[in-house]
């Protein structure tokens, strides 16, 4: 079957089974395409909190799948390619998370979204990459534990010099590869380009950016430019813009043989068509208990930010 044939099968299993399609920016084009709604992690938890659907198909990786199913406990929730996991989502273990919190009472632990619905559930209030610093800005604590994220928490740290931020040290495996000469030997190929940068990344990347944001919030800088736009994220980004804007050329991927998230890439159409008739994928399943001391934190998210 060609790509066309699997899109239309696509469209028709969709309206016969009531599912819909939520896909996160970094997914190939043709999965864009299909998809009913997309967008960056905070817009797709909004959306998730709203949804109707009898079965929800989340192409992403799994922290975004259990975020669909924490917020509509009775939709079906399918992530069309099990493995498909983001490395940072465990880089810390809930228990030490609960021996953090023994220690330091009066503490705040905010966990980035991008973490596993245990975690979720030890955690007092999650943010995402674009709500992050209002979010941090707004809580009381004397102390915040900010996990997994060494290098979105030292962003907002900076952000924020009256805020006592402790880091924990976890990383987004993609862009923290990214590195100053990068930066250096892209600038150098388009020297009139203004370059947008994603927080996961290092510190000295970061510094050398004209806009620093999440991935809606790239997009958007990037078409409010006339000019090249250097972009630091995920290529995922890149191929969005150029497939949704006149003029895509004048957007330069960063260095693009770092910038590909493996476990983002890993769901094909014929996985999602799958998942849609109820022949691939899994179906996430999360005990009661945990999933509403995790949607405490998630609610709390979307409360603030
Ligand atoms: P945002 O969608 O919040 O920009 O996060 C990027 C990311 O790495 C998702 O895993
Ligand atoms: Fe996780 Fe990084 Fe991939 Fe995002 S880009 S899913 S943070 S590994």
């Amino acid at each position: 079957m060609n790509t066309v044939e699997l899109k239309n099968k696509i469209s028709e299993a969709k309206k016969d089974t009531g599912t819909v399609i939520l896909a996160h920016t970094y997914q190939d084009p043709d999965i864009i395409d299909i998809a009913d709604i997309t967008g960056d992690s905070f817009f797709l938890s909004k959306k998730a909190a709203e949804i109707k659907a009898k079965r929800v198909v989340m192409c992403g990786v799994r922290f975004m799948a259990e975020s669909v199913k924490i917020l509509s406990p009775e939709t079906e929730t399918i992530l069309p390619v099990p493995s498909a996991t983001c490395p940072m989502a465990e880089q810390i273990l809930p228990e030490r998370v609960r021996e953090y919190k023994k220690a330091n009472p009066d503490a705040q632990v905010v966990a980035y979204i991008n973490t596993t619905a245990a975690l979720k559930a030890e955690c007092d209030v999650c943010v995402t990459s674009s709500s992050a610093i209002k979010i941090v800005d707004k809580l009381k604590a004397d102390e915040i534990l900010f996990i997994p994220d060494q290098h979105l928490g030292s962003y907002v740290k900076e952000k924020l010099p009256d805020k006592n931020i402790v880091l924990w040290d976890g990383f987004c495996p993609v862009h923290a590869l990214l590195t100053a000469e990068d930066v250096i030997a892209c600038k150098k190929a388009h020297p009139d380009a203004v370059f947008a940068v994603h927080p996961e990344s290092p510190a000295e990347v970061v510094k050398l950016a004209d806009m620093v944001g999440a991935t809606s919030e790239i997009i958007n800088y990037a078409k409010s430019q006339k000019g090249k736009v250097i972009i630091g994220t995920e290529r995922g980004v890149v191929d969005y813009l150029s497939t949704h804007e006149e003029n895509g050329d004048r957007f330069i991927q960063l260095a693009p043989e770092k910038l590909c998230c493996e476990d983002m890439k890993k769901i094909s159409l014929q996985d999602i068509y799958n998942a849609i008739i109820g022949e691939g994928g899994e179906e996430i399943i999360l005990p009661e208990e945990l999933r509403k001391k995790a949607l405490v934190s998630i609610n709390r998210m979307l409360e603030l930010g």
